[in-house]
């Protein structure tokens, strides 16, 4: 579902046999800890693909064994990859492997049990962000709390493109940031239908943190 308008950001759920069964897979209580990591970097490889769909290019002139061609090159900004500690982590690789020269800032944040509020306690970023398109990483777009945290840190840092990639977002999530900061993009392999009283989302996976690291 692709849905552009002139006021907000885009929403974008990648839609893919690929991505629908892996989705599935992570959601599953009996996905252990191995195979949670490994599909959320399988995940996040498939959303990159979608996210960096409109990245310019350019024609160069290569040599083939056989002749001289014509090839496309990736121009324009370059981009920088900045995962919300803990789970954004979890994406890192996946995102990487199709983006390899990307430069890495870091945002910590965890989300206070209680009010739901973020807590910020780490931020370090690349110093020529606004130069660079960011891809933001979480794997879970609840309340939308932190991310719209991390969207205002990566502003003040001189951003300017922002793109956030996660794995499952509640609409709450997705009307927060889209109301705070209209002019981020978010690609999102899957789209839920709320939150429970504790801000989890519903149906969800459980805590991705936890998930990821084992620290259940
Ligand atoms: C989780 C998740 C997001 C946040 C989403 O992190 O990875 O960062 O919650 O919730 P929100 O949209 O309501 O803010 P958590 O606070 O559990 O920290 P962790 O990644 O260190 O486990
Ligand atoms: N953070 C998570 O890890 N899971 C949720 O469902 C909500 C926030």
């Amino acid at each position: 579902m692709t849905v552009p308008t002139t006021t907000t950001g885009r929403l974008v759920e990648v839609d893919h046999p690929l991505v629908r069964h892996k989705l599935t897979l992570l959601r599953k209580v009996e996905t252990d800890t191995a195979q949670f990591r490994s599909l959320v970097e399988e995940l996040a490889n498939l959303i990159t693909y979608e996210a960096t769909k409109d990245l310019e290019t350019e024609p160069i002139e290569i040599q083939t064994p056989v002749e001289t061609t014509m090839g496309q090159a990736v121009s324009g900004k370059k981009v920088a990859v900045v995962p919300i500690l803990r789970a954004g982590l979890g994406m890192v690789d996946g995102v990487l492997r199709m983006v390899p020269v990307a430069k890495i800032g870091h945002i910590g944040l965890y989300r206070d049990e209680e009010t739901l509020e973020p807590v910020t306690y780490y931020e370090k970023f690349p110093d020529d962000m606004a130069h660079r398109d960011v891809l933001l990483l979480d794997p879970m777009l609840a309340t939308g709390g932190s991310v719209t945290v991390a969207v205002d840190a990566v502003k003040r840092a001189g951003a300017t493109s922002i793109r956030l990639l996660a794995i499952l977002a509640a609409p709450e999530g997705i009307a927060r940031l889209h109301a705070d900061h209209p002019d981020v993009d978010i690609y999102v392999a899957g789209i839920d239908e709320k939150l429970n009283e504790k801000g989890y989302i519903v149906p969800g996976l459980g805590d991705a943190g936890d998930r990821l690291f084992g620290t259940q």
